[in-house]
């Protein structure tokens, strides 16, 4: 949980409503219309709220990690995967340009650019790399990285230049002393200025006279922007600084499909992920390209760690979209988790530990949430679950039994009968608006001894994957029903992630998501469910309490909870009509209301962020606040 310092520019006996309004169009859900509804939020007696109710999840899908939230900004920077050849790179000048099997940067880095110069050449000569879709190139310091083999004593320059433009943004040189059968590695950083636009690309070039003839190899190029808390391989700071302002509480990583695996080797491991990045091989991943593995398994403890989120690793469970393996097949995988459990949590003095120690991190992870498995009722993976369940269960929990496990599905026909107390169980819902809405009482009739996480979910309007979408007010609108569903049964309903999280606008192969960005300057965008995952995560107290109203749920929805003195009341309007809304609140006098609101299509484009929330003071005579949603958000909302 964020540490609960929630800072209000309000007054000391304080309340906050949060308010998700979908106006105008014709919605089918809604029993009434405009209307008047009283609320009277009691002071005590209801469901414990989770701590950890608002999370998010993490895979390397639609470059949301390579290209996107992890920093480094070159594509195929090491060829890794089967599948790019020479993607990115170009020829600068009178040179060419080849991948060279035959000198490999590393036992895990199988092959190098060369770079050679023909006879005569007398300029400098090189390569461009141009990015996912072109360099994102700010007015910030960059850090960058290349290995060079072959015997060259001089100058190298680095530029950041418009690939169309030509214009130059930064301009670097370095020196460097190679040598003819061995790869050295040379880093520098240098300043550049904003490029308008994102087609812009990497350079590095040589003095071609003095390699006239021959050629040179490099390999594993890297370019770092500023990154988040200035970490080494960190995370982009613009994108992740935007992430952190969401305020979840955990964070669910490395997948989802993504852990899976085409085939039982091309799952996700977590030792290659880990170590030296000249090391990582990398993979050909479930989600349609190479992953570098440079956002690897330190790396998301890392942002678990800088974001203040509980982390909830899944670990493979022997599904993989081609073979599943169980019984003793999957025993030595078993080891293998066990292994990785001792990299996290294990001592330095531990054979694992001390790996972990030596990669950076002295102290063991602090990991108390382990998933196994993925989606297993689907793909193939229901009938062996139960099976593998138990087995990585059972070695699990008697080591380690201060961690919680989630059990991949809710499908009590693919899950252990009877589950072990304490296992969540993980159900995962992209659904269309109204079918949200419908689910709004999913869970007030279940029993109360089960614990439920919703491991995925955000509303979809198609079910078609191909193509972008964008969130739009009606289905963010939904997502708010849905979510006031889970808080008021936040006594089981205990983890709650909205997938997906992060699109390349240019790059895409599932969307919508939370947010999105292209190469160009400002194009970072938070959706409408953006803005709902963010009012809901950062404005949750710790109890929730009963709520007196002589209205029914329908197209207004509410929740009201409290953390000490200070109360929270997130209403929703599912509906096109406006809605006059009596909140009163015990023993308090004002507060802050945000607001989100929009037409029923409305949504964010890159460059056009349309709707966002709204944040205004509101007074409360003798603790009644009035809040009226409209269309424009902006104007008056509340009144007294
Ligand atoms: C570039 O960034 C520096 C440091 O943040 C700042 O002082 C400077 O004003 C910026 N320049 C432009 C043109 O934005
Ligand atoms: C880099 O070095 C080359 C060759 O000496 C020189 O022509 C160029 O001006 C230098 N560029 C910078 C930015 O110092
Ligand atoms: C960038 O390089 C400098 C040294 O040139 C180093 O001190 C700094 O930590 C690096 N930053 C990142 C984010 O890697
Ligand atoms: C990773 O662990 C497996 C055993 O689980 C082992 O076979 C493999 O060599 C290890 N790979 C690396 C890079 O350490
Ligand atoms: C480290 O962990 C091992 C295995 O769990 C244990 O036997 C040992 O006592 C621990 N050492 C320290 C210093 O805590
Ligand atoms: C607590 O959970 C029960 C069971 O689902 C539900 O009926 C009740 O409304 C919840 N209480 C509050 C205050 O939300
Ligand atoms: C929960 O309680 C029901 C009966 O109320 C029982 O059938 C079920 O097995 C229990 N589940 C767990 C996980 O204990
Ligand atoms: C959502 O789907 C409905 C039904 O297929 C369609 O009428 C509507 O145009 C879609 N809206 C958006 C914003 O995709
Ligand atoms: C939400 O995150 C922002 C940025 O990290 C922080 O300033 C704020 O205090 C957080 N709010 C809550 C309620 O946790
Ligand atoms: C809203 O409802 C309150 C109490 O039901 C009423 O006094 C007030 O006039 C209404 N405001 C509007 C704008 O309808």
């Amino acid at each position: 949980m964020k540490s609960g310092k929630v800072v209000y520019s309000c007054l000391a006996a304080a309340t906050c409503i949060a308010l998700v309004t979908c106006l105008a169009g014709a919605l089918t859900h809604h029993h009434a219309s405009s209307g008047s509804v009283n609320l009277a939020v009691g002071k005590d007696g209801g469901n414990k709220s989770s701590p950890l109710l608002y999370g998010m999840m993490f895979e390397e899908m639609d470059h949301s990690g390579d290209g996107g939230i992890h920093g480094q900004l070159l594509q195929n920077n090491g060829f890794q995967g089967s599948t790019l050849g020479l993607t990115s790179y170009a020829p600068v000048g009178d040179a060419q340009i080849s991948q060279d099997f035959l000198s490999p940067v590393s036992a895990a880095i199988k092959s190098s650019l060369s770079v050679s110069v023909p006879e005569g050449v007398s300029d400098y000569v090189g390569f461009a790399n141009t990015g996912y879709n072109g360099v994102p190139v700010m007015n910030a310091t960059y850090n960058t990285s290349f290995w060079i083999m072959g015997d060259y004593f001089g100058t190298i320059n680095i530029q950041l230049i418009g690939s169309h433009s030509g214009i130059v943004y930064a301009d670097h040189n370095l020196t460097v002393q190679s040598m003819a059968s061995t790869f050295k590695q040379f880093s520098t950083s240098f300043e550049s200025k904003e490029s308008p636009d994102g087609d812009n690309e990497w350079h590095l070039t040589f003095d071609g006279s003095k390699i006239a003839g021959s050629s040179l190899n490099f390999g594993y190029i890297q370019l770092f922007p500023p990154t988040y808390h200035n970490r080494a391989n960190g995370l982009r700071n613009d994108l992740a600084t935007v992430l952190a302002e969401v305020n979840s509480t955990f964070l669910r990583f490395p997948g989802g499909n993504n852990i899976e695996g085409l085939q039982v080797d091309s799952r996700w491991k977590w030792n290659t992920t880990i170590g030296p990045l000249v090391d990582r091989p990398g993979r050909d991943s479930d989600w349609f390209y190479p992953n570098t593995d440079a956002l690897g398994l330190d790396e998301y403890l890392w942002w678990c760690e800088d974001m203040n989120m509980t982390p909830l690793l899944a670990v493979w469970a022997g599904k993989s979209y081609g073979d599943i393996l169980s019984g003793s097949e999957l025993e030595p995988y078993v080891e293998d988790i066990m292994n990785e459990l001792e990299y996290i949590l294990g001592n330095s003095s531990t054979p694992n530990g001390k790996l972990r120690a030596q990669n950076g991190h002295k102290d063991p992870w602090k990991v108390d949430y382990v998933e196994i498995g993925n989606e297993d009722d689907l793909t193939h993976g229901c009938a062996t679950y139960p099976d593998r369940f138990n087995q990585i269960y059972k070695a699990i929990h008697d080591k380690y039994p201060h961690v919680t496990l989630v059990a991949s599905n809710g499908d009590y026909n693919c899950l252990p009968s009877p589950l072990p107390e304490g296992v969540i169980i993980d159900l995962h819902l992209y659904r269309q608006p109204d079918d949200f809405v419908a689910l709004f009482n999913q869970f007030d009739n279940q029993p109360r001894n089960q614990s439920v996480m919703i491991g995925e979910y955000g509303c979809r309007n198609t079910t078609d994957a191909k193509g972008t979408y964008w969130s739009f007010m009606q289905g963010s609108c939904s997502e708010a029903v849905y979510m006031i569903g889970m808080e008021r049964n936040s006594d089981i309903v205990k983890m709650a992630a909205y997938a997906p999280m992060l699109e390349h606008f240019g790059i895409i192969s599932w969307s919508p998501t939370l947010y999105g960005f292209d190469s160009s300057p400002g194009s970072i965008t938070p959706s409408t469910s953006y803005f709902v995952q963010q009012m809901f995560a950062s404005n949750k107290g710790d109890t929730i309490l009963p709520v007196k109203t002589s209205s029914e749920f329908g197209p207004l929805y509410w929740v009201a909870s409290r953390t000490g003195s200070q109360y929270f009341v997130k209403l929703a309007n599912y509906g096109p009509d406006e809605q006059n809304v009596t909140v009163s609140i015990p023993d308090t006098h004002a507060g802050r209301l945000e607001m989100l609101a929009g037409t029923q299509f409305q949504g964010n484009q890159p460059h056009n962020i349309a709707v966002q929330t709204v944040t205004s003071t509101v007074q409360g005579d003798g603790g009644k606040y009035t809040v009226i949603n409209n269309k424009n958000a902006d104007k008056d909302v509340a009144r007294e």
